[in-house]
């Protein structure tokens, strides 16, 4: 094998390699790779620091992958935490009641259904009840 040749071959595994990697990688974090928590149940105290943004109608927390909102001062929202498009961990924006997503813009209501994309897939929601100060959170 002379110089040029050695260097074609080169080339063409280096081009294999670089594909070969774009491909695996850009099937990462698609909407079918992520799951949203399952058998749920647990509980927050709202007199706790974990806890304490619930006492606000639009405080937010975050715990076992699961995002929860106090959407009015009588209701809570409890959906899986991670957007169903690549899997960026939503928030809670008070101002719209709805769920937003920084990575690419999707939003999703207090149920956890999709109000626009990229995502196509609703989120998971979970039940709340509340007693006294105990936020309990289920399936
Ligand atoms: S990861 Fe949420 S919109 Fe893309």
């Amino acid at each position: 094998m002379d110089r040029k040749e050695f260097l074609i071959v080169s080339g063409k595994i280096a081009a294999f390699t670089a594909l070969s990697t774009c491909l695996f990688n850009c099937n990462q974090g698609s909407s079918n790779d992520i799951t949203a928590p399952t058998n749920v149940d647990f509980t927050v105290d709202l007199s706790s620091q974990e806890g304490s943004a619930l006492n606000s109608v639009g405080g937010y927390i975050y715990k076992n992958g699961i995002v929860i909102a106090r959407v009015s001062q009588t209701q809570f929202s409890a959906l899986s935490q991670a957007c169903t498009h690549q899997g960026t961990t939503v928030n809670y924006q008070a101002s719209a009641t709805r769920f937003h997503c920084p990575n690419h813009g999707s939003n999703f209501d207090t149920n956890g259904n999709v109000i626009n994309g990229p995502a196509t897939r609703n989120l998971t929601k979970y039940n709340t009840s509340l007693s006294g100060n105990s936020l309990r959170v289920y399936s």
